[in-house]
């Protein structure tokens, strides 16, 4: 028999070896941990479809963000869950300074001035409508949302905060909010646009930790329909023109052909948001005891890497930070 001289397996031969030339490394650098803020003191309550996963108030949230810091994650978007009463048709408290969203962000700029904050900006966590736009006669208006858009940025730039996400698929928000925040003097808070967000089954788990879930529809007039690549192309040229500073692909896991795609053909950041489905689908199996969770969350995290991300948001962001000291 006469076998190749090329012998792959050379380079796996020990652990030091398989270190040496291993291509691709998630670190904490890389990753966001997405953080979910309730009203009022000193509650915790477990997402029932994310275990592990809490919904904190702020002075909780304060104290997360610091033992987080401690094991190097460094950057942090925040979620606000709202109770029913306050949300209505237009959102009102998204930009109310006074509500504790905004006021929790104040402090935590105040007490962490060297963490990375990352704020939403959408209506569903405020709206009556359970949608991320403004909705009339059952149709969810683009440019009227987009005021109302305005508002909110403006006001959680206010705050202090680093990174604003619009995470709500409406058309012309990222140069409509670049232009607002640089008009009144935001000029250095930057835009991770979510580029190429796809109305996906995988946000369930998301909608419970917010109670968020639409009150009519679904969300297929806005997010992307996931059988599109090409579209992700001109979502994410319109974005960068507009003045994006990060472009972000949603979910992570079943759309890793859309990362690599984004990533040949920008010199912009590539986030990747691995979703609460795709956390709660390792998390289910591994309380089954179907799989290694650690084992998968690191691979999963890898391979959302390997695919081209620079940043992942993910709800493993702590657990991979205790695993890899
Ligand atoms: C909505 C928003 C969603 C998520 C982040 N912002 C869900 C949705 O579109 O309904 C999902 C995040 C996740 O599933 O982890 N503005």
């Amino acid at each position: 028999m006469i076998l190749n001289t090329r012998r792959p397996r050379r380079n796996r031969k020990s652990e030091a070896i398989r270190a040496m030339v291993e291509e691709t490394r998630v670190t904490t650098d890389d990753l966001i941990f997405p953080l979910f803020l309730i009203d009022g003191n000193n509650k915790k309550v477990e997402v029932a479809s994310m275990p592990g996963i809490f919904r904190l108030t702020a002075d909780l949230m304060l104290k997360e963000i610091e033992e987080c810091l401690k094991l190097g994650i460094r950057a942090f978007d925040v979620f606000p869950a709202v109770e029913d009463h306050h949300k209505d048709k237009t959102a009102t408290k998204s930009y109310d300074q006074n509500f504790f969203y905004l006021r929790a962000l104040r402090e935590i700029k105040k007490q962490f001035p060297e963490a990375c904050i990352m704020t939403d900006v959408a209506m569903d966590p405020y709206s009556s409508d359970g949608h991320d736009g403004f909705v009339k006669d059952g149709k969810i208006l683009n440019d009227e949302t987009l005021e109302i858009l305005g508002k909110m940025a403006l006001a959680q730039a206010a705050t202090g905060i680093d990174i604003l996400g619009p995470s709500d698929m409406m058309d012309g928000r990222v140069g409509y909010l670049r232009n607002i925040l640089d008009e009144n003097g935001f000029t250095e808070v930057s835009i991770m646009s979510y580029t190429a967000k796809y109305a996906s089954g995988f946000y369930n788990p998301f909608r419970d930790a917010l109670d968020s879930a639409p009150k009519f529809g679904d969300k297929k007039t806005y997010q992307m329909n996931p059988a599109n690549r090409s579209e992700a192309l001109i979502e994410a040229e319109l974005d960068t023109q507009e003045g994006a500073d990060f472009l972000m692909v949603k979910p992570a896991l079943a759309y890793l052909d859309v990362i690599r795609l984004l990533k040949d053909n920008s010199s912009l950041p590539i986030a990747a948001y691995n979703v609460s489905g795709e956390y709660s689908m390792i998390k289910a199996a591994a309380q089954k005891g179907w799989l290694d969770g650690d084992r998968v969350m690191k691979e999963t995290l890898l391979s959302i890497k390997r695919a081209g991300a620079d940043v992942i948001l993910t709800y493993f962001a702590k657990e991979f930070a205790k695993g890899s000291r």
